[in-house]
């Protein structure tokens, strides 16, 4: 049974929006067998007893959940008690997602409730992680045998992945950086949920994270004997004010390189100027820029709600290959 609605836990762990949720799936009228399978599949699914994903999401699935079952003669118990009796008393300001890539490799990452908060944009994931996400799972050839450095990781989605040992990606170092503090230690708290034995591991073996911020990447402590030679960035080219140090860091990291940096930028297309005001800024440099095709969200492994497309592009230096 379980595996009849695995769609629908998928979509319910990383908190997919409930109108768009395949409803499809519950064939009705729904048993009271049924109607406890889709609650066992969802908010009792043990992933979301340990890691709950954000009551309001649960409260709105419960709720469309009724409405569907409007008009049937017996609606379960458990329903209404888990709607009146599993709210907690005091809402807190983070909760989890489950992003369910394989049946073999699950991650669960802390996220703020919030958009913006901590004076951050990247205490939740953006679409833009896992539209790279994906890009890398379609081309692990990208990462394999390579140090990464990823630029704003917020969150840490893709470093966790990079990381996960049942995708055998052979990825080298992965270092995750962020300006912001708050998404340090989030990240930091991210990497110990996903690698819990993470101590008894060789350092390689899982992600690392460091506060860097692009304004005085200078000062960043670079380790020249694991040359980082791939830079992964995502949804960070929104505020024209930091263009300039965010090239500038590119800059640094692909002279460190010896010219042999490749960097993947992922970008949320909201405000085509701004991209293009970025654009126009990154010809300054002596780069190649190449569009990349980005993955469909029809045969994506996460649940992503498209709601604005995702550019990737990908930057070398003029003489590579
Ligand atoms: C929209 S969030 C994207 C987070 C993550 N990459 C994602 O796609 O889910 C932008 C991230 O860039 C970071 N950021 C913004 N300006 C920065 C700066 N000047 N230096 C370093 N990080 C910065 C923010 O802290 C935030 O985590």
């Amino acid at each position: 049974m379980a595996d009849k609605y695995k769609k629908l836990t998928q979509q319910f762990l990383c908190c997919y929006p409930v109108n768009k949720m395949d409803w499809s799936l519950l064939q009705l009228p729904l048993d009271l067998t049924e109607q406890k399978a889709v609650l066992d599949a969802t908010c009792k699914h043990r992933l979301n007893r340990k890691y709950p994903v954000r009551w309001s999401y649960q409260e709105a699935f419960l709720k469309k959940l009724l409405v569907m079952l409007k008009g049937h003669e017996e609606v379960h118990d458990e329903l209404f008690t888990t709607l009146l009796v599993d709210a907690p008393e005091n809402i807190s300001p983070y909760a989890y997602k489950h992003y369910i890539v394989r049946p073999d490799c699950k991650i669960v990452l802390k996220e703020s409730i919030s958009f913006v908060s901590e004076g951050t944009t990247g205490l939740c994931t953006w679409e833009a992680s896992l539209a790279l996400a994906d890009y890398l799972l379609e081309h692990p050839d990208l990462v394999k045998d390579k140090n990464i450095l990823e630029l704003g990781a917020g969150t840490g989605l893709l470093g966790v992945l990079l990381k996960q040992p049942s995708l055998a990606l052979g990825v080298r170092r992965v270092i995750m950086t962020d300006g912001s503090p708050s998404c340090v230690r989030l990240m930091r708290h991210n990497i110990r949920i996903n690698f819990p034995n993470a101590k008894s591991k060789e350092e390689i073996e899982i992600p690392h994270c460091e506060q860097l911020l692009w304004e005085t990447v200078e000062e960043f402590g670079y380790d020249d004997e694991d040359a980082i030679n791939l830079v992964l960035a995502a949804d960070v080219v929104y505020d024209n004010s930091v263009f300039n140090s965010l090239l500038r860091t590119f800059e640094y990291f692909y002279l460190k390189s010896n010219l042999k940096l490749h960097i993947l930028l992922a970008s949320t297309v909201r405000n085509i100027e701004t991209l293009q005001k970025f654009s126009e800024q990154l010809q300054l440099y002596d780069y190649q820029v190449t569009p990349c095709a980005n993955v469909p969200t029809s045969s994506s492994h996460f649940c992503r709600d498209s709601t604005a497309a995702v550019q990737i592009i990908s930057i070398k230096g003029r003489d590579q290959t």
